[in-house]
């Protein structure tokens, strides 16, 4: 569900990224409470077009005691031809307002006591930094080791906030450091973390057996990387948590089954209400349902962002590629609608499973 919030401040974090703060209005509080680790989707109209980017939410959490937060607060790094980084960057100023969904995103660390371990490239930061400050604050039997990468330290998302972190909790919060583009002090890495440099990197710096949660987040090849390292130290898949943020066009990788051209029938149930509509010319499943109920939940249409998340409760469906869907949810059910194509004649979804 959008709603129009107001932007409180725009505030510069390095040469190419900003934080965008909205303030949340008494009455919207509760529907924008969000977990350590959540996006909002942000939607805007661009020459007549609609565009929607999801971010990832930075401060931490709001405790369960707390009515909801009154800000928002997200980090914008400005991306190629980005139609929405490039407008936050060089247009959008406190006193606008913009069209901002409520959180969503299943990349979430609720406080409990444990060990947990993440790691990051680039804006990968965002939601981590947030999973960080919460769960540290709430939950004095946990501790965090956090693992970043990045190109130079001008380029570093929250650099001095994560350094906050390190000085109120030394004891419970462990940094690493590695830039891939500038030399660094001796005994840190530097150079691209690749998978063999992480499973290399990670048992000299914690006790990898014992970490109860991983958290990965980043582009592609970073995310790839730390979990094939994880894989290659033995960590169980279902202590592996990721969130890709940027995928340099790769091929889609269609499972098999050939799509039903014309004519399937896509019966879709979103907000308690259900419909039947014809799919048309191998499209997808959220096309179909968008030509027919505008309030379908999406953001990417990438198969990046999990906000298309839908249950298959009958027929079959192709799914192009999906970033976001971890294996336990696909197992049970659960497909990306904006990369999915009736199989079947009848495919029948549900948005509120
Ligand atoms: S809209 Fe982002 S994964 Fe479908």
């Amino acid at each position: 569900m959008f709603h129009p919030l107001r932007v409180a401040e725009v505030r510069p974090l390095t040469d190419d990224a900003v934080t965008i703060t909205f303030e949340v209005p008494e009455d919207l509080r509760a529907q924008y409470r969000y977990a350590a680790g959540q996006h909002i989707a942000i939607r805007r109209r661009v020459d007549g077009a609609e565009i929607r980017r999801t971010y990832s939410l930075c401060d931490p959490a709001p405790g369960a005691a707390e009515p909801g937060p009154q800000r928002l607060r997200v980090g914008v790094r400005m991306v190629e031809d980005g139609a929405f980084s490039a407008y936050a960057l060089k247009e959008l100023a406190a006193g606008d307002t913009l069209d901002v969904m409520t959180p969503a995103g299943r990349f979430v660390l609720e406080p409990r006591p444990g060990r947990f371990a993440a790691v990051v490239g680039g804006s990968g930061i965002t939601p981590v930094l947030s999973q960080i400050a919460t769960v540290l604050a709430r939950e004095p039997k946990a501790s965090f080791c956090l693992v970043r990468s990045d190109r130079t330290a001008a380029s570093t998302m929250f650099l001095e906030e994560v350094a906050d972190l390190k000085d109120r909790w030394p004891d419970r919060f462990h940094l690493v450091s590695a830039l891939s583009r500038e030399e660094q002090q001796a005994g840190l890495p530097s150079g691209r973390l690749d998978a063999d440099r992480l499973a290399a990197l990670l048992p000299a710096i914690l006790p990898v057996g014992e970490v109860d949660g991983w958290y990965l987040c980043g582009p592609l090849g970073l995310v790839s990387s730390a979990e094939r390292a994880l894989r290659t130290l033995g960590v169980p898949r279902a202590k592996v948590h990721q969130e890709i943020f940027h995928v340099d066009e790769v091929p889609a990788t269609p499972s098999a089954g050939s799509v039903v051209p014309d004519g399937a029938t896509v019966r879709a149930t979103l907000d308690g209400r259900a419909g039947s509509w014809p799919s048309q010319g191998g499209e997808s499943l959220l096309e179909t349902v968008l030509r027919n109920r505008s309030d379908a939940p999406y953001a990417c249409k990438g198969g990046v962002c999990g906000t298309c998340r839908t249950k298959l409760l009958s027929g079959e469906v192709r799914m192009d590629r999906n970033f976001a869907l971890e294996p336990e949810e696909t197992e049970a059910g659960y497909v990306l609608a904006c990369q999915s194509h009736p199989v079947t004649a009848v495919v029948e979804v549900d948005f509120d499973a």
